[in-house]
């Protein structure tokens, strides 16, 4: 399996659970390595960014105002198939059709509130990397 990097975002739901711990315990368990990481309270104009792909499906301003509705942990991990490994640890998109074990299966609540954020390819991941870290910010390790 290659290494990879990927954007994980903790969004405010689970930040607010007070999760962040347990969160990056799974990530380090399943071999993923936090090589950058900062908190943050997402400006509208920096979460519609981000999202931007999604502007004209329906959830989007939803999906804004939750993104900016408190703190956020933004983190890249990296490791061996770091893409697939940090989704599967997520679970399903709509937490109640997440496998059991998984992440949003165990924090999130619902589909809008769905407790954490990851890459879902290679070209994705760098772009979503780079809108949030500078590379001198990133620490192979
Ligand atoms: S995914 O994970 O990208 O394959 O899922 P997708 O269905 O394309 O959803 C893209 C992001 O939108 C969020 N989403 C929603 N937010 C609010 N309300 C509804 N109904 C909804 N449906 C999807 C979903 O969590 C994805 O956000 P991220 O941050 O990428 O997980």
């Amino acid at each position: 399996m290659a290494l990879e990097r990927t954007l994980s975002i903790i969004k405010p739901d689970a930040v607010a659970k007070n999760v962040i711990g347990e969160i990056y315990s799974r990530f380090e368990k399943a071999g993923l390595k936090v090589i950058a990481a900062r908190m943050t309270q997402l400006s509208r104009k920096e979460a519609e960014g981000f999202y931007a792909v999604h502007r004209e499906r329906p959830f989007f301003n939803a999906l804004v105002e939750f993104m900016i509705s408190g703190p956020v942990m933004i983190q890249v991990l990296e490791g061996d198939g770091a893409i697939a490994k940090n989704r599967e640890l997520m679970g399903a998109t709509n937490p109640k059709e997440a496998a059991a074990g998984t992440i949003r299966a165990d924090f999130a609540d619902s589909i809008d509130a769905n407790a954490v954020h990851g890459s879902d390819a290679a070209e994705t991941a760098a772009v979503e990397i780079a809108y949030f870290f500078a590379s001198t910010d990133v620490h192979a390790r």
